[in-house]
């Protein structure tokens, strides 16, 4: 409680600085607005699960300079068709300013467009967060020496009071977030940070209109939820708003960011990692409302069997901590907004089954690293092999197998017997099955998917995918002069992408990352997707960050870059020298 008057004075002081210069004109909502006030218990609870409009909004320096063009009302259509009930609207405003300090004004244009996409999706009974976004480490990152504190807060006043004042009028179901993973990394800049949350409560509550009952979702630094523990206090209690807590989960890291041939997620120890990271939180904030504001497992570059169990043992592990979850979707991830389809609908019903606490079947798939990696998510045919029973076993998780499994692209139902058995959890495709997928004329890759219902929750798909090992047109080449992304050509034959590349050079050591060398083998020595590798239709991209460390390696003569593709299993790789 003494530290808690203590922020009080501290943020006192800050006020009446910035009050000085505030313009404090308070909206008066028309009559004919309405508010029913809600609770931030009711409001985290009916928000989940939502969906964040990623990279739109918030791209730098403005909506369609990334990877989306710029969101029309059909993409929350298909979010709220999903079951999605919210959407998170990252926005950044740090170009956005037609004058700066003291006044950091907002370009009128630019608040007009976000009321009209937050009426877009309040239009459509969606529940809406909305924030600052990247202005986080663009003009508010607080561990950078020459960040001037006073200008943040006087900023962040400025600008959540014109926000403030634009948005004064919605309704109850939009609340808005202090600012997105502010960087800090010290107990001063917790303390920042805490004074920011208040400034924010102060510039919303100045603006008047509603704002006085929104509720808003306070954050700790980072949104990181350990430092959220250590530093977080609550606001004044000067204000009346709603309020919890949000926070952030991409953990872990190298499974999430596909690092170090972090290809598998789900065993004992995983598990127990990601339940302590969220009871933790929990534990910390008995009493307060708690949403898990971004996390995700991408649907284009995690493994399917370790991404389906990520999002049902995530969502659960969330569920039984009492906090709702927010998927981040950069539009490159999950809904394809052009096609309106999502690119795993799979991950989608389980997310949604998982909410609703309905256990889901999931396809088995190792977790340990040390071996081969067996994936019950496909049904894989090495081309030109002979056929064998193959046997993918499953966790039906209580759920009954429905009695047809479904050839998708025809609709046709096996026949149980002669297609395939069913031996507890485990499923036995027989070889006149895979005959007549796997003829001697089929292309390589996906050839069939086989749908497999349950009484209850999402149903799996098994993808039918034939591959063999590519062959590389030249298979090394010299160590370009200059920094820059090398392609390495490669038709693809199976799943159209590497699973993780491996560099070793000459004298036998790793190119990056030496200590990898203690983690299991299907992780040792490889690079980072994003970082060090990348792949396009066309190939494996080299980026100049694996091509700077070879550069930069010394007394050596090349360096072997392993590209292993799916199944992950010895001789399913090419490899690639580069001559320095
Ligand atoms: C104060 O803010 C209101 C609402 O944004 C605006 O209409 C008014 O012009 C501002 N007044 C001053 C003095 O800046
Ligand atoms: C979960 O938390 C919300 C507040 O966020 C509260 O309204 C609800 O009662 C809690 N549910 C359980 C099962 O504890
Ligand atoms: C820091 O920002 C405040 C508020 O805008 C300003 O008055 C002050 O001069 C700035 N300090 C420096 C060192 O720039
Ligand atoms: C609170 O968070 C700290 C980390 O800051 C953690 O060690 C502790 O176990 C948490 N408390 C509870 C009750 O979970
Ligand atoms: C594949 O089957 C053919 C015909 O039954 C047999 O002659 C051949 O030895 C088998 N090949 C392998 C690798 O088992
Ligand atoms: C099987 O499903 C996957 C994932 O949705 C898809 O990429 C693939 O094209 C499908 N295969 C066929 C033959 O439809
Ligand atoms: C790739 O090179 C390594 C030596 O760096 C060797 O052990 C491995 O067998 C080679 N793999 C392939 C697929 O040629």
């Amino acid at each position: 409680m003494g530290r808690y008057a203590n922020a009080a004075v501290l943020v006192g002081a800050v006020f009446r600085g910035v009050f000085a210069q505030g313009n404090s004109t308070r909206v008066e909502c028309p009559s004919a607005s309405s508010f029913a006030p809600i609770s931030a218990g009711k409001f985290f609870d009916a928000l989940n699960p939502g969906w964040n409009l990623g990279n739109t909004l918030d791209a730098v320096e403005t909506e369609g300079s990334w990877n989306n063009p710029p969101v029309v009302g059909g993409t929350f259509d298909d979010v709220k068709k999903s079951g999605y009930k919210s959407i998170r609207l990252p926005v950044t405003w740090a170009y956005h300013f037609t004058f700066q300090s003291p006044d950091w004004t907002v370009d009128a244009k630019w608040l007009q467009r976000v009321e009209d996409v937050v009426d877009m999706i309040l239009s459509r009974g969606l529940y809406a967060l909305v924030n600052v976004h990247h202005d986080s480490w663009i003009w508010a990152d607080l561990t950078k020496a020459d960040t001037n504190v006073t200008m943040v807060e006087e900023k962040m006043y400025k600008l959540w009071y014109q926000i403030g004042t634009k948005l004064a009028c919605k309704s109850s179901m939009l609340a808005m977030e202090t600012i997105n993973e502010i960087p800090g990394t010290t107990p001063e800049h917790g303390d920042t940070i805490n004074r920011l949350n208040n400034i924010f409560l102060q510039a919303i509550n100045d603006a008047g209109g509603f704002n006085p009952q929104r509720v808003v979702t306070l954050v700790g630094a980072g949104e990181d939820g350990l430092k959220t523990t250590q530093w977080f206090k609550r606001p004044d209690a000067k204000f009346k708003n709603p309020w919890g807590i949000q926070y952030h989960y991409y953990s872990p890291y190298d499974f999430i960011f596909s690092a170090w041939g972090k290809t598998t997620w789900g065993s004992d120890a995983d598990k127990a990692s990601m339940e302590s990271d969220i009871a933790m939180v929990r534990g910390n904030f008995t009493d307060v409302p708690l949403v898990i504001g971004e996390w995700a497992a991408s649907a284009v570059a995690t493994e399917t069997s370790a991404r389906w169990r990520y999002f049902d043992h995530f969502i659960r592990t969330a569920a039984k901590y009492n906090t709702s979850t927010v998927l981040w979707d950069n539009g490159a991830d999950f809904l394809n907004r052009a096609t309106h389809l999502w690119r795993d609908p799979i991950a989608q019903d389980i997310y949604k089954n998982a909410v609703k606490e309905i256990p889901n079947a999931l396809p088995e798939s190792t977790t340990d690293g040390s071996s081969t990696q067996q994936s019950s998510a496909y049904l894989y045919h090495k081309k030109g092999t002979n056929f064998t029973d193959v046997t993918l076993p499953f966790k039906f998780a209580g759920n009954t197998l429905n009695k047809n499994i479904v050839l998708s692209s025809s609709n046709k139902p096996l026949n149980q017997g002669r297609d395939y058995t069913v031996s507890g959890e485990s499923i036995t495709f027989k070889p006149s099955l895979l005959a007549s997928i796997f003829t001697p004329t089929s292309s390589t890759g996906s050839l069939a998917n086989l749908t497999l219902s349950f009484n209850r929750g999402a149903s799996l798909s098994v993808n039918m995918l034939q591959y063999s090992v590519p062959d590389l047109s030249t298979t090394s080449s010299q160590l370009p002069a200059v920094s820059s992304d090398l392609l390495i050509p490669i038709t693809w034959s199976g799943q159209n992408r590497p699973a993780t590349i491996k560099a070793v050079k000459s004298d036998g050591t790793f190119l990056v990352d030496e200590w990898t060398q203690y983690l299991p083998e299907l992780q040792q020595g490889r690079l980072t997707y994003g970082n060090h590798w990348d792949w396009t239709s066309e190939g494996v991209v080299l980026k100049a960050a694996a091509l700077d460390a070879v550069r930069q390696a010394q007394g050596i003569e090349f360096v072997v870059f392993t590209v292993e593709f799916y199944p992950r299993e010895r001789g399913n790789a090419v490899n690639y020298t580069l001559t320095v």
